[in-house]
């Protein structure tokens, strides 16, 4: 493609995200890209938009050689692989923002984009309007990049802040961030850190050259957080977010996750609510540097998309370059994490597991001899791999928190430890 071409795009969905383009590439002439058809899955459904632009033929888009955009915003992931496979394949660029298609089929999509030479864009499938992913890809262009920290969810945050700020109840909070459209068709997907994980496989490859699944990578969501841990929160000066980490530990390799965790006051990531999104990026000489914006919604989801389909004017594509031209980072479970967990019984806790136990709650047993029902919780260091490789903090209605600055390396852990023991009234 040449510089400033003019750019033909085949739409494929007219959702949340879809129409968002429609609109915003009508109040954006500057551009000289116009949409010649859109597909779409249920031909009745009322569109704000001229019928004639729309079909349920996805090879009126695929075959029409005036076509040189396939613009790609649908739920399905495996429809969406096909199509942007098809498009590639067929001298298309692409633009997408499935993140759950992208996290799913990362390998093939990087081969695709090497044998084809086309490019395939996606800055809007994580953290929406902020353009993280450039970024990676063009200003951290080096080895010193030593952390990320991130809301990449905005359901979830929104939630969180609805809960905990409005005291709305969950069931509410979901129902409003469904109704304002940031939620997935499936907000399990949200709820349940799926997306947050999606996003996450896909940052942790143009940040550090990794290719993984979500199968590599230790997540959960908001599912089991509950007021008593916002209480508990609350009593050190803490909130709670949902937060994807991924930190170069000191062998140079990456641990990476995406767990609920405690922020304190003065921590960037406590100043993003409701539907924003914030990554924090530490490298070597810069030290802290804070981006911010909305993660989820029509029109913040449309200028990412808006800005790729921007960048094909230019012929922009992502080179990959920590990929193809570094030596990739790997990932370890080879680190020790502070974690907080609530939870009903104390017998389902495998207390033999932790390095040491630092805060202790358990409830008083009733007058009446019966166990009390209150919430248990405990304050500890664990090794990672007993989180990474066990399920048994996911049952008994256990809820996960990590603590501020949760990772501890092998090096700062015995001295840690013997400090710990020493306050507990304990010398080894
Ligand atoms: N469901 C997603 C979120 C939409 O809440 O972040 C944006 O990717």
């Amino acid at each position: 493609m040449t510089a400033h071409r003019r750019l033909t795009i085949g739409l494929f969905g007219f959702g949340v995200v879809g129409e968002g383009l429609y609109k915003v590439l009508h109040q954006t002439l500057s551009l000289n890209a116009t949409i010649k058809k859109i597909c779409i899955k249920d031909p009745h459904k009322k569109r704000n938009a001229p019928a004639e632009l729309f079909t349920t033929d996805r090879d009126e888009l695929l075959n029409d050689e005036t076509i040189n955009v396939i613009v790609e915003v649908i739920n399905e992931s495996d429809a969406a692989f096909q199509i942007i496979s098809i498009a590639l394949k067929n001298n298309k660029a692409v633009v997408s923002a499935s993140k759950k298609m992208i996290a799913e089929h990362l390998p093939e999509i990087l081969r695709l984009q090497q044998e084809t030479g086309m490019p395939f864009l996606c800055e809007s499938s994580a953290c929406a309007s902020i353009p993280v992913i450039r970024n990676l890809e063009e200003y951290y262009d080096n080895d010193l990049l030593h952390s990320l920290r991130a809301i990449v969810n905005g359901s979830t945050n929104y939630i969180l802040t609805k809960m905990f700020e409005n005291k709305l109840d969950f069931k509410t909070a979901l129902l409003e961030a469904q109704q304002l459209g940031f939620a997935e068709a499936n907000p399990t997907l949200d709820v349940d850190g799926w997306d947050a994980a999606h996003k996450w496989v896909i940052l942790l490859c143009h940040a550090y050259g990794i290719v993984t699944t979500t199968d590599n990578i230790l997540f959960t969501g908001i599912q089991n957080v509950n007021e008593n841990d916002a209480n508990v929160g609350r009593e050190k000066n803490y909130e709670i977010r949902l937060v994807a980490q991924a930190k170069k530990l000191m062998n140079g390799k990456i641990a990476a996750f995406v767990l609920p965790q405690f922020v304190k006051r003065d921590d960037h990531l406590s100043f993003v609510k409701n539907e924003y999104n914030g990554v924090v990026i530490e490298s070597s000489f810069a030290d802290k540097q804070f981006f911010y914006g909305k993660g989820a919604g029509s029109f913040p989801t449309a200028s990412a998309v808006l800005s790729d389909i921007s960048a094909l004017r230019y012929d922009y594509r992502y080179e990959y370059k920590k990929l193809y031209h570094h030596t990739p980072n790997e990932l370890t479970n080879d680190f020790y994490v502070r974690v907080y967990m609530s939870f009903d019984e104390w017998d389902f806790i495998p207390r033999e597991k932790f390095e040491w136990i630092e805060e202790w709650h358990a409830q008083e047993a009733r007058p009446d001899g019966m166990a009390g029902r209150g919430r248990k919780y405990l304050i500890a260091v664990i090794h990672f791999k007993h989180l990474a490789e066990n399920t048994w903090w996911k049952q008994n209605n256990t809820s996960i928190i990590l603590a501020p600055d949760p990772i501890i390396e092998d090096m700062e852990l015995r001295k840690l430890k013997k400090k710990s023991l020493e306050l507990a009234g304990i010398s080894q």
